[in-house]
């Protein structure tokens, strides 16, 4: 409660800076045009979840060929994390308050993103939560239709049977594991606090159908670059 009042106080006095979201109108309510938010068509990366924005920070800071879209569903983070954003002054990247899941089945256009990264979604472990859980058979067709061909999904948790079962559901969808680490999650808010407390962290990448040879298995996200 004392964050959500931290962060509320710290938004309503932020109204004079450049807002990094999307401006509401009738011809954005409904989907995400890269090009149109963006201004260029630069490759895109969405992070879903992405909390305060301790990875697409600096990852969009480092990469400033590439466009980036922070996707974050709870306001008092998404608060927090837009106001980073906008003092950052980056202008490739913005970020969306919105459920990922019409984002990636809906909203954004096919064949439009060139690496999803997810890191520490919430497990929802007790069996009678589980509808509550991002990664689903849907959520994975979404993230299929917006990849453009060779694209990449980074994924990671801290919770070794979510692994386990993100893994199936990527492999029953026809994605491969690539063997890449999802190097991006030791830099998230929540990577590292818990490599800070030596909690294992289970991470990969994958990717539709056949994986690319030639990949640069020590630094995965700069083959991604590539
Ligand atoms: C455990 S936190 C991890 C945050 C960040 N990825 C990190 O590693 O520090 C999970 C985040 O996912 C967000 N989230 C959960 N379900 C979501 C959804 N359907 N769409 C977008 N964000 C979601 C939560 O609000 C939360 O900020």
């Amino acid at each position: 409660m004392a964050r959500l009042r931290k962060s509320q106080k710290f938004f309503s006095t932020y109204q004079s800076g450049p807002q990094p979201w999307p401006a509401p109108s009738a011809a954005n309510y409904f989907s995400v045009e890269p090009c149109d938010l963006f201004g260029n068509a630069a490759p895109l990366e969405v992070e879903i979840g992405a909390g305060k924005g301790d990875f697409i920070l600096q990852r969009a800071r480092q990469t400033p060929q590439r466009n980036f879209l922070a996707v974050e569903l709870a306001g008092s983070v998404f608060q927090w994390l837009s106001i980073r954003i906008a003092r950052s002054g980056l202008n490739n990247l913005k970020a969306i308050r919105a459920d990922a899941r019409p984002v990636v089945n809906l909203m954004l256009p096919a064949a439009s993103v060139r690496a999803f990264h997810i890191y520490f979604p919430d497990p929802w472990p007790k069996s009678r939560h589980s509808r509550h859980r991002l990664f689903t058979p849907a959520l994975i067709a979404g993230l299929a239709r917006c990849l453009e061909p060779g694209g990449q999904v980074f994924a990671a948790t801290d919770v070794d049977w979510y692994f386990e079962y993100i893994g199936a559901l990527f492999a029953q969808s026809g994605f491969q594991a690539t063997g890449e680490p999802a190097e991006g999650a030791q830099r998230s808010g929540f990577g590292r606090r818990f490599a800070s407390e030596g909690k294992p962290i289970h991470g990969g990448c994958f990717r539709l159908g056949r994986p690319l040879t030639g990949v640069n298995h020590d630094s995965p996200l700069a083959a991604a670059d590539a």
